[in-house]
């Protein structure tokens, strides 16, 4: 307390009772400790999140980031200074001034993150840091990394890349998300992000099984520990440093048809039509690059897309929206008229190569040039390309390709040279040169920024909608994200299910992949276990490639289209819910699908193979059978607590029972004490629900539920919210309906009430007119 004042009233520097060699040293917030060329600085950001900076030469270089904007980069709290380091509210810093090594333990005194031996190795730029990963341990998080749900005995590489056809063993593929979550069997966790953008290796136990060792060629130790105690918590907090997803216009939650090769407007309206014709409930029909002339971004072959503004006026009377694909590569075409290019160069908007000429390279149109998007006026010129294009009437945009890819590369990199330069203006950067081995991972990121931008200055006050490829964490500020071009096979389905949770626990909660798979073509019964299981997914979007077979959902014939439409419909009776899903993610970094031991730690410790399992929000359980490709009987374990059926609405009597798999089901269960929203079927997000609004009450403890709506569309605009709770009373159930905030004219006129397994004896009202509104319909 006293050093806290003291620090408070000038920058005097206290060192502690170490050996003269040895030394802690106070500093504002936290504490620091040098040894030969090394110095570590430990500060607290907030109670639980701690920021730890270690200089190589005296300097702790440049305090900027891509990931963590600089207002929360600067915050600080209070700490009390103890013999080895210091204290907050929640964790207490240990700091070995002889090894500079470091650990974390919660009040009790439980280690909740500790070093390893040798815990900062330095050779010129590059450094490794070593942790203890203790034999109970599990690692979750690094975006959509494949391998397996748990990271645990796996080394990844963070480098973007553009990975066609990539394996359940492959990496490094699209986005590097260098943050993970240790946690173990006794629920204690804690997060560790690594704010470098150059090509980091995490080693999980691979190497060495009782260590995590983390490593850089080059860039900043800079990296935040985050502690928990729970999972939860350390994602929510993960998204206070890097940031939450905006909330996504609401039709991004609707069912999304595409595929590479729709290629006329012609053929982008059939897709409408048969959608509609056979009663599939559908938001979005995307457009990949056939749209363009010769593939060359921001153009449109007037051939077959003679008009984009009546394609998109009549699309949306049908009550669709069109997302449009943009790729960042730039056609190079000198004295051709062609708009992009000539401004592009004009402002000088392009990556230099190292002899400073513009760097030339072929994709989709041929030889194309890359913006320079880690310049804030190129990505202000980016944004503006989007003109026409929001004129027209498209409601999102597609960044592809944006690694970024290259097509031919004397290296076989399948990137640019890391040797390229890009001009830095931007944040709290200092300007200068930067190589593209240091931008390559930041790359997406800021691509989408631009785009988010640009929509958002374009169309004021609506929702933009951007779809990346690749990113870094924070990324999902600016954009939604799928997993590339996956494979139509039955291990791919698995890895699907692990890399949207694993995305959901590192930031991005807008997350899916191509449903039924890019490449190949799925077997009926795959595409039909697709369906099911991403219509409890974030973005429900069905992809192939232009050689795959067709997969929409009508290709294998009546039986199937019709249990893929009934998830499909389901996904929209159930929109209330995925929506105020999705508005609690914009608020708390909450994902909309989690691993189940989000909510339920001892989840991890059931002895079920939970491969297609998770949780979407709080309170309903997807527990698909694992190998779904078997015929096998499988076993659902259930978390403690009571649990109700989603299909039938009956209590569940056990916890661990035997299931047989069958094409048309995928078992679904409702925690005991959920108020679940529902609402009638419709055929997009632009119709209005017919009839009341739909609230399930399943009854249990901690009973309660909330409603949140609005026009789905804008930013800001009138919102309604409202809680609802019941409880349990000897008498029966009693439900509370709490006020309504929000200005927002709900489309109901009554609210029907559905209790499970009870009859309710009492319902009250906040400030509403009375029960009139009400219908129970038991
Ligand atoms: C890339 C994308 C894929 C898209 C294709 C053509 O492979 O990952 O989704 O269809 O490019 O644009």
């Amino acid at each position: 307390m006293k050093l806290a004042r003291l620090l408070a009233a000038s920058a005097a520097v206290l060192t502690f009772a170490q050996p003269a060699d040895a030394a802690l040293t106070a500093v504002p917030s936290g504490v620091e400790a040098a040894q030969g060329a090394l110095r570590i600085r430990v500060t607290a950001l907030t109670d639980s999140i701690l920021r730890v900076r270690v200089a190589r030469e005296s300097s702790f270089g440049e305090d900027a980031s891509w990931a963590v904007p600089a207002a929360v980069r600067r915050q600080s709290v209070p700490v009390s200074p103890t013999a080895d380091g210091f204290r907050t509210k929640a964790v207490i810093v240990h700091l070995d001034p002889d090894k500079l090594r470091l650990s974390v333990s919660d009040l009790s005194g439980r280690i909740i993150v500790a070093d390893g031996a040798e815990p900062i190795s330095v050779d010129g730029k590059a450094f490794m840091l070593r942790k203890v990963l203790p034999f109970d341990q599990h690692i979750f998080g690094m975006g959509d990394k494949t391998a397996l749900l748990d990271r645990r005995g796996y080394t990844f590489t963070d480098w973007n890349t553009d990975f066609f056809g990539f394996t359940p063993a492959s990496d490094p593929i699209y986005k590097s998300i260098p943050f993970y979550i240790g946690t173990s069997n006794d629920g204690a966790s804690y997060g560790l992000f690594l704010d470098n953008s150059w090509r980091a290796t995490f080693d999980f136990g691979h190497r060495d099984s009782n260590a995590i060792e983390i490593s850089a060629p080059d860039g900043p130790i800079d990296y935040y520990l985050i502690a928990g105690p729970s999972v939860a918590d350390v994602t929510r907090r993960y998204t206070d440093l890097t940031g939450k997803a905006p909330l996504a216009p609401q039709w991004a939650l609707g069912y999304q048809q595409s595929r590479w090769g729709y290629s006329s407007d012609a053929e982008v309206r059939a897709i409408g039509q048969h959608l509609r014709s056979d009663r599939v409930p559908a938001d979005v029909v995307w457009m990949d690059i056939d749209y363009q002339d010769r593939n060359r971004p921001f153009t449109v072959n007037t051939k077959v897309f003679p008009d984009m503004k009546k394609l998109n006026a009549d699309m949306a009377a049908d009550g669709f929206h069109l997302v449009a694909i943009t790729d960042l590569h730039v056609a190079y075409l000198p004295n051709q008229g062609y708009a992009p290019y000539d401004t592009g160069m004009a402002g000088n908007h392009f990556v230099h190569k190292a002899d400073g000429s513009v760097y030339v390279a072929p994709v989709w149109p041929g030889a194309s040039v890359f913006p320079d998007f880690t310049r804030a006026s190129t990505r202000a010129w980016w944004g503006n390309l989007y003109k026409d294009f929001i004129v027209d009437g498209f409601s999102g945009f597609w960044n592809d390709m944006n690694e970024p890819a290259v097509f031919e590369t004397p290296d076989g990199s399948k990137t640019m040279p890391v040797t390229n330069i890009h001009r830095i203006e931007s944040d709290d950067f200092a300007t200068r040169d930067a190589t593209h081995s240091e931008i390559h991972n930041v790359f997406g990121m800021q691509n989408t920024r631009g785009t988010f931008e640009g929509m958002a200055r374009l169309r004021p006050n609506v929702r933009p909608f951007v779809m990346t490829r690749a990113s870094y964490a924070g990324g999902q500020r600016y954009a939604a994200t799928w997993t590339g071009d996956n494979s139509s096979t039955w291990d791919h389905l698995r890895l699907c299910v692990e890399q949207m949770i694993n995305l959901g626990l590192s930031g991005f909660s807008y997350n899916g992949c191509d449903v039924g798979g890019f490449v190949g073509g799925a077997s009926p019964e795959l595409l039909t276990r697709w369906y099911e299981l991403a219509a409890f997914s974030p973005v429900f979007r069905n992809h192939a490639a232009n050689d795959a077979p067709h997969a929409e959902p009508w290709v294998d014939g009546p039986e199937h289209l019709a249990i893929r439409r009934k998830f499909i419909e389901e996904r929209y009776r159930l929109l209330p819910y995925f929506y105020g899903l999705a508005e609690h993610n914009s608020r708390t970094g909450d994902p909309i699908m989690r691993p189940t031991f989000y909510d339920y730690p001892d989840a991890l410790k059931l002895g079920c193979d939970q491969a297609l399992a998770f949780t979407v929000g709080r309170n309903l359980l997807v527990a698909a059978p694992p190998r779904p490709e078997s015929p096998q009987p499988f076993k659902i374990c259930l978390p403690a607590g009571g649990w109700y059926d989603y299909w039938t609405g009956a209590p569940v009597a056990e916890h661990e029972f035997k299931q047989q798999p069958k094409l048309d089901f995928v078992p679904v269960f409702v925690r005991a004490g959920t108020i679940l929203p529902k609402q009638a079927l419709v055929q997009s997000t632009m119709r209005t629900p017919s009839g009341p609004l739909q609230v399930e009450v399943y009854p249990g403890d901690d009973c309660r539920g909330e409603l949140y709506f609005d026009d789905g569309i804008h930013v800001n605009g009138p919102s309604l919210r409202q809680a609802i709770t019941c409880t349990t009373t000897p008498k029966g159930l009693a439900l509370h309906f709490g006020r309504r905030e929000g200005s927002w004219r709900p489309w109901w006129k009554e609210i029907a009430v559905t209790v499970r397994g009870a009859k309710p004896v009492q319902i009250t009202i906040g400030d509403q007119p009375g029960a009139a509104d009400l219908v129970i319909a038991q």
